[in-house]
Parts: structure tokens; sequence; C-alpha cells
């Protein structure tokens, strides 16, 4: 004897047009939509979301779904490369993921915390690997390919090489990626090697990573792909061409990015001149470039108006943008002049501040990443970002990128950081549970 009669477990739909119901799968019990039970009341089963039939059917519903598609065949389903006469006219046969297509996020916390109604979030993090290197990469690699290139390297604090390892190995391209040891982050390291590039922990800092690699490229033909290369800035500027689009072309008034090696920087100095030459925007956005107060050497350059170069020893907790001799200074240097940038510099108290506020609105982020917001806090303070000017800032990766740092900064004790989020232990009874809720407001 079947538990459920065959007719109420087969109705795939209901009459077209009625409400979605929820539906008992052992017994068949029928529930509104909004019912507040995870569970059959009747029996115990569990239950399952029964809707109203469509009203298309077929090639009429296909047609349906396909209008609303951005993926479908024949369309251009990577946020890069949808802009090839800007980034790569010539090529034929990209190494896609596909990547890009990230979305612009308006969250009341965070425009809070800025003191920026107008604020809007693009993460990056939601590219394939996690990061906003995703988009120089594939056009690097797809470079590689077409120059038949024998192996390809870079040096990285742990979003490059894991984006490389990715499309090297997307592309068949055997991979080096040079990283300082024990100063990249665990995530990004475990998707080097998953990724399957081969990984050499260097003794030394991402300075010297870069150095090693620039000069063993040069020496044994390996195709370098750090930022320095150009395809990477070109695939770059396609963040600043999708959020434009994203906008309608109506350009915001900022774009704050945090910066470290300055190939970003430059990327969008170079998306802005050209998208500006070309007629898709009318009037250029400003740029706020922000690297760690520990990593500062481009912000203090700003300072004196870019009369003095001095590289510095780099110490920050946002290991990502933990770099003292940034590779794209000239370049950076006429992004921030042409577009009347600024350049500023966020404390890490600062950084993981800013961070906090953006995980807790569920957005999340990596400590490097929030060091945007946490220049456009600091700019709206000091009036330079006016109340009501529109500003986009760049998530540049993904929350899981560096989960060790989001566990010490929760469960620090000494002294406990303002917005820590402590684990609870507790014994396993529902009265434990029920205190927990009553002394959260529940
Ligand atoms: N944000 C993140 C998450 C990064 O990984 C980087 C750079 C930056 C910002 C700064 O961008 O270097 O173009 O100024 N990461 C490089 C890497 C250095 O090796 O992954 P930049």
């Amino acid at each position: 004897m079947p538990l459920v009669p065959d007719a109420a477990r087969d109705s795939l739909f209901l009459a077209p047009g009625a409400t979605s119901v929820q539906r008992c799968a052992r017994c068949g019990a029928i529930t509104h939509e909004t019912a507040a039970t995870a569970e059959c009341a009747s029996c115990g089963g569990l239950l399952e979301i029964v809707h109203g039939a469509p009203d298309a059917h077929g090639a009429a519903l296909l047609a349906l779904f396909g209008l609303r598609c951005g993926m479908k065949p024949g369309s251009e389903p990577s946020g890069v490369w949808r802009y090839r006469e800007l980034v790569m006219p010539s090529a034929t046969d990209p190494v896609s993921h596909p990547e890009g297509n990230t979305p612009l996020i308006a969250r009341g916390s965070v425009q809070t915390f800025a003191r920026s109604a107008p604020l809007l979030l693009k993460h990056e993090g939601h590219n394939p690997t996690g990061s906003f290197k995703d988009r120089g990469m594939t056009v690097a690699v797809t470079q590689a390919k077409r120059i038949g290139a024998r192996a390809v390297a870079c040096a990285s604090t742990g979003n490059t090489s894991a984006s490389l390892a990715a499309y090297a190995s997307h592309a068949g391209i055997p991979a080096l990626v040079f990283v300082p040891r024990g100063q990249i982050s665990l995530g990004k390291l475990t998707q080097s090697l998953a990724y399957g590039a081969r990984t050499l922990l260097v003794d030394g800092d991402f300075d010297a990573c870069l150095r090693l690699a620039r000069e063993a490229s040069r020496e044994l033909g390996v195709y370098l792909v750090n930022s320095i290369n150009p395809w990477r800035i070109e695939g770059q500027k396609t963040i600043v061409f999708e959020m434009l689009q994203q906008l309608g072309y109506d350009a915001p008034d900022w774009i704050a990015l945090p910066a470290g090696n300055l190939g970003n920087t430059s990327a969008f100095g170079k998306a802005l001149r050209e998208a500006f030459a070309l007629g898709m925007i009318t009037r250029v956005p400003r740029i706020l470039a922000v690297q760690a107060a520990g990593a500062a050497p481009f912000a203090a350059s700003f300072v004196k108006h870019f009369a003095t170069h001095e590289p510095v020893h780099a110490e920050t907790l946002a290991t990502a943008i933990k770099i003292g001799a940034p590779a794209s200074w000239d370049r950076a240097v006429r992004a921030i002049t042409e577009t009347n940038g600024v350049v500023a510099s966020a404390t890490d108290a600062e950084i993981l501040d800013a961070k906090a506020v953006i995980d807790a609105s569920g957005v999340g982020c990596e400590p490097a990443s929030a060091a945007s917001v946490a220049g456009v806090r600091q700019l709206r303070d000091s009036g330079v970002i006016g109340e009501h000017e529109r500003v986009v800032a760049i998530l540049t990766g993904h929350v899981l990128k560096d989960p060790g740092i989001i566990q010490r900064y929760h469960q620090e004790t000494e002294p406990r950081p303002a917005r820590a989020n402590r684990p609870i232990e507790i014994g396993a009874t529902v009265a434990e549970v029920e205190r927990v809720l009553k002394a959260n407001g529940g």
C-alpha cells in the first residue's frame, strides 16, 4: 500500500493561476504556501512545494526564459568578452570561465557606516575564483595560449595566483606561482594547490616574489601574467565598463577601490579615459584609491603631489595589499591625476571595522576589499566626498578568501572588537537554545 495516493503524488502542478501550496510527500496533506511549518502537521513527513501550472508551455515557455537569460548560446556569457572590442578585438578562442557579471549592491547598514546614502558596492568576489583577478586573467591566459607559451607565471599575495592556477589549468598550460611563505591566506593558497599550479613558497615578501618571478620569466622564457602584463589591465577595465552599463552609463561621481600593486587603479584610469573618448560617458568619475596604512607608499606620495616615489616595508593584516613597492606606479599616477582622484590610506583597525559591517550586512568581503568602504567613510567625514555624491565602492574579493582573520576578529577577547559576534557554546538542550534566543531578543 503506498502511503500517498498516486494521484496526489503525481500532480506536478495545480490548475493554471493557482497559488503555490506546501504538500506532504508522505501523506499528501496540503497547507498554504505561507504556513510556518517545516514538516507535515498531520504525519511529520517532509513537505514539497507545488505551483500552479505556468500559462506558457513548450516552445513558448522556453522563449519566455530565453528572453530573460543572459547566458543563452549566442549571447555573451562573459562580462569581460562582451566588451572585446575594447579588450582584445582579435581574440578568436578566449579561455573563459565565463567571468564578470558581478552585482551592484545597495545595503543600508554599509551606507550608514560610510555616511554615504547613495553608496553602491560592486562585488568582484562573485567572479569564478572569488576575486576581480579573473577579469584580467581570462585575457592574459588567452594571450599565453595564442602565443604558444611553454608555461605561465606570476608573483602573488594570493588572488592572482588562485586565478592563474584556474585559468592555466583550463587552458592546459603549466603554471608557476610565487607566493610569500606564511603571508598569504589559507583560502587562497589552497585554491592554487587545488587548481593544480606549481606553488612556490618563497622565503621573502611579495616584492621579493615579484622580483624573482620577473627574473625567472625573462631567463626561462615563461610568460609573466602579473598586472604589469598589459593584457591583464585590458581585462580589468571591464569592471568599469560593466558598472557603467549597469548604471545606464550615468557615471557615478566617485569610484573607490583598494590599491596594492596599482594594476587595478591603472586599469580604471584607462577604462575611464577610453569610455569618455568613445562617448560612452559624458563625465569622468573621480578615482579614490585606498591603501592599507602599513603599506601606503602611493598615498604618501599623493600628499606630496607625486613628487616622491619611496618604497616602504609593508605591514598589514590585509595581506592582499601588503605591497611596499607597487609595480604599476606611473600609470596609476596618470589615473589619479587625470580623474582628479584621491589616494587615501586606512589603518588595519579601520579596515577590519568596515569589513565587519560589510560582512554583517550579509554581503561579506575579504579584508583588503573593505579598504574601499573605509576610504569612503574617511572622505565623507572630511567632506571631500559630498553628501549627495554617488559612489561605487569595489569589493575586490570574497569573504571566504580569508576565514582565519574572521575567526580571530570574532573570538578576540583583549580587547574585544566592537562588532565581535562570538560563537556560543551550549549544552544539547532546548532550554539552552531558548536562553540564547531570549538573550538576543527572539
Ligand atoms: N584587493 C584584492 C582582494 C587583491 O587581491 C588585490 C591585489 C588588490 C585589492 C589590489 O589590486 O594590486 O591591482 O592594486 N592582489 C594582487 C595578488 C597583488 O597577487 O593577488 P592592485
